[in-house]
């Protein structure tokens, strides 16, 4: 059975390729490469031992995606293609915008062209905002608190709207809390550009000396020791999540939303203690202001996911740190 993946060259989509890969399905990869690289794909080749297809494109280029649709029998398709940074989604709303809406409605409308309505979706936890309380469940009141968050939330309604107009298709929301680690070869991980936004990529790259210090976005907050709370999950938990959910989209169940995270919070602290352990070094840090925007406590209730999809994230705080330190250690400059 074939998978078609955008943006399946970047950091999730590139270790979901690796799962799927080993477990017996085939891949075909639909990325622009904007923030990603075609060595990716190389090294999920040579961890499986096994071929993908990928094409460079943009799935705005609706001709060239028909043409890919048209020419590999595709069963079902994981959308995982789409900017993702929020601070840049306050200066260049309409990019993302057009990228990830737009993107999506194309994708969409040439998937029902070719009669391929099997999809799983990337979505985010932002789509909470600023939660009321935690563990989130999937039913949660939903909000925007930026462009990128709002981008997200309107897709997941234009997927609803979709599915109410044609009942035959089956699509898998999935709500990602926070994606970290690395896959255990050390070969491939996350390869951010310039100066990392999230708080993984940034102690890493200060481990490796090539960032000075981190600053903690606050350390007044109503939590264990004043830090923010997230709910940190390996990577290769949530590719394992990817599978389970197609799994299920065979079942026929009509449009699903699930959360994936472990259903524990971990304080900024928590985190730069156990990558200390892991890297065997102490981090320079800083406390700083808190950072706008920022939820103080973000954890899932992923029970839903768990009973539905029989998926449940296993690995550690220490195995996402191990995992991410390998992969930093031996790529200090990512894929370049
Ligand atoms: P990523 O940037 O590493 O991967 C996204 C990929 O999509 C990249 O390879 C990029 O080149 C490609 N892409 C972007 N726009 C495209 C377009 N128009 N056409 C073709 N390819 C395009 O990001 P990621 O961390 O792997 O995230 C994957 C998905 O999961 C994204 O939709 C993201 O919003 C969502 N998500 C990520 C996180 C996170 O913290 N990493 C959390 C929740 C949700
Ligand atoms: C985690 C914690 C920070 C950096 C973001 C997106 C979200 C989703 C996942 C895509 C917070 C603190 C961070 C630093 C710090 N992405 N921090 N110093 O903000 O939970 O979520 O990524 O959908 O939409 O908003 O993740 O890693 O940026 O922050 O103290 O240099 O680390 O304040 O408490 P966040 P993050």
């Amino acid at each position: 059975m074939r998978i078609l993946l955008t943006g399946g060259a970047g950091f999730i989509g590139s270790h979901t390729c690796v799962e799927l890969l080993d477990a017996g399905f085939e891949v075909t990869i639909v990325d622009n490469l904007s923030n990603s690289s075609e060595t990716a794909l190389k090294r999920v080749e040579e961890i499986t031992g096994k071929k993908v297809s990928f094409h460079k494109c943009d799935i705005l280029d609706r001709d060239s995606l028909k043409k890919i649709f048209d020419s590999e029998k595709i069963d079902s398709v994981i959308h995982f293609a789409g900017l993702k940074a929020v601070g840049e989604s306050n200066e260049i709303p309409l990019k993302y915008f057009l990228n990830n809406v737009a993107g999506t409605v194309v994708l969409c409308e040439v998937m029902a062209e070719v009669g391929v309505k099997n999809l799983v979706f990337s979505s985010s936890a932002t789509v909470y905002g600023d939660p009321k309380s935690v563990p989130i469940t999937e039913d949660f009141p939903l909000s925007a608190t930026n462009p990128y968050g709002r981008s997200k939330l309107m897709i997941e309604e234009i997927l609803q709207d979709l599915y109410k107009s044609d009942n035959d298709w089956n699509i898998a929301m999935l709500r990602y809390f926070n994606p970290v680690g690395a896959h255990h070869s050390g070969r491939i991980g996350e390869d951010p550009n310039g100066i990392p936004n999230n708080l993984l990529p940034y102690i890493a790259q200060v481990a490796v000396g090539k960032l000075k210090e981190l600053s903690i976005f606050g350390n007044d907050y109503n939590t264990s020791d004043g830090t923010g709370v997230r709910d940190y999950i390996h990577v290769v938990d949530l590719a394992l999540g990817h599978i389970k959910a197609i799994d299920k989209l065979k079942t026929n169940p009509g449009l699903v939303t699930y959360n994936l995270g472990t259903g524990n919070g971990c304080s900024v602290l928590e985190m730069l203690k156990a990558f200390e352990k892991a890297c065997e070094k102490e981090i320079p840090h800083r406390f700083a202001p808190r950072r706008e925007g920022d939820a103080e406590s973000c954890y899932a209730d992923s029970s839903f996911a768990e009973k539905e999809l029989n998926w449940k994230a296993e690995k550690t705080i220490d195995d996402m740190c191990k995992d991410m330190w390998k992969w930093q250690k031996n790529n200090p400059d990512g894929y370049k």
